[in-house]
């Protein structure tokens, strides 16, 4: 267990497209249970492996108590739209107005490399967007239509 560092915008990785995974061994395990660790003690919703400094597609979320891994992510399909507010824990003492999809779902594959699907409304959809779109280099600033102080 171990809680990693959660950078910052501004830091350059962040702006990067990271690579997929092709390791599911050890040490991504090893990561993907730091992130956990790092996502509770932050109390935030979902966080990229490149907000820890590390370019591979991997994001994690936690909504209402369902916790999901992905490695690999796409999102193969979305429907209908919201506007709601998010925030982000690379962009911290801020949040904004993002329009995302009602609706996603997303293909991608577990830490033993076992591909699963999952489908997602609401709050869940817009986090997994978000979480996304980490892995392309794009963060929530990029798509708000205004932002606030917290
Ligand atoms: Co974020």
């Amino acid at each position: 267990m171990a809680i990693r560092n959660i950078i910052q915008l501004g830091d350059p990785t962040l702006r990067k497209k990271s690579f997929d995974v092709v390791d599911f061994g050890e040490k991504t395990h090893q990561l993907l249970d730091d992130m956990r660790d790092t996502l509770i003690k932050a109390n935030g919703a979902g966080l990229a492996a490149p907000q820890v400094g590390v370019l591979r597609r991997i994001f994690i979320v936690l909504v209402d108590g369902k916790y999901y891994e992905c490695i690999n992510p796409t999102i193969i399909s979305q429907s209908g739209s919201q506007t709601g507010e998010e925030g982000c824990l690379s962009v911290r003492g801020k949040f904004g107005t993002v329009k995302r999809p009602y609706k996603v779902v997303v293909k991608a594959f577990d830490r033993y490399n076992k591909p699963f699907t999952v489908e997602a409304e609401g709050f869940l959809a817009r986090a997994f967007c978000h979480e996304n779109d980490h892995l392309d280099g794009v963060i929530y600033v990029d798509k708000a239509t205004d932002i606030q102080e917290d």
